[in-house]
């Protein structure tokens, strides 16, 4: 998977040569590219953003820099990019969405500062490309530098090669499958004792289908004390597949 990254800080993307990523991208499996966006703007201070029309405070993000950035990244391809703008008020961002960017050939992350890019940008960039506006969570964030940290993470720990263990991303919490939208319950290791405190027997029984009951009773546990929400979507599920099977 190729993945293009606009920004006006390159240098925020470090943290993307170690680890799982930075093995993926020594061994072909990810090819991460970085912009800086102020290599398209021509006047001697780099200039990116300006006044918003209509007033209000801050500033807004020049739409001849970005057009001209995305212009530049994608020219010659065969096939368009997928663009992903990261914004707070973007669609909600979730593991399927991760799930879904992780089957494209191809991403372009186009990160705002400011109170945000000019409008015209990705309604110019929706003529040649696919375009999605992602939040990842109702805060809001200096600039789109670290969502773009967030998508590229979760993309790309899903994509064939990366995970050491291919099971450990079925068994996630919010991978949807076995564990069917629950949160992970507590995990244990070695020591079988540590201070005053025993891992619980069962984990340690042989008893598969003990652990699998103990787990997911777990599991339910954590859901319904931190993400009870949740709970209430999976009984809506359940319930809508009974009515359905009747
Ligand atoms: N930029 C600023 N805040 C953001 C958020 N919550 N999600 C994505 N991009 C952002």
């Amino acid at each position: 998977m190729r993945i293009d990254i606009i920004t006006i800080f390159p240098d925020y993307f470090a943290p993307l040569e170690l680890s799982l990523i930075g093995k993926a991208r020594a061994a072909g499996i990810l090819d991460i590219r970085l912009h800086d966006l102020r290599t398209w703007t021509y006047d001697r201070h780099s200039t990116v953003d300006d006044t918003p029309y209509g007033g209000g405070p801050g500033m807004v993000m020049k739409p001849q820099p970005w057009g001209e950035a995305l212009d530049s990244v994608t020219a010659g391809a065969e096939a368009p990019p997928r663009l992903v703008l990261p914004t707070p008020s973007g669609a909600p961002f979730t593991q399927n969405d991760a799930k879904r960017l992780s089957a494209e050939p191809w991403l372009v992350l186009a990160c705002g500062r400011y109170e945000g890019i000019d409008a015209r940008v990705p309604a110019d960039a929706a003529r040649r490309m696919p375009v999605e506006e992602v939040s990842i969570g109702d805060y809001v964030l200096a600039g789109g530098e670290s969502a773009a940290l967030v998508v590229v993470e979760t993309v790309s720990r899903l994509l064939p090669g990366v995970l050491g263990n291919a099971e450990s991303a079925v068994q996630d919490s919010f991978a949807s499958g076995a564990m069917e939208n629950l949160l992970e319950g507590p995990v244990y290791t070695k020591p079988a004792q540590w201070r005053d405190q025993e891992a619980p027997p069962v984990l340690l029984s042989g008893d598969h289908g003990a652990v699998d009951r103990w787990r997911r009773h777990e599991a339910l546990r954590k859901t319904a004390r931190n993400r009870p929400e949740l709970l209430r979507e999976l009984a809506a599920r359940r319930l809508d597949e009974l009515e359905r099977s009747d």
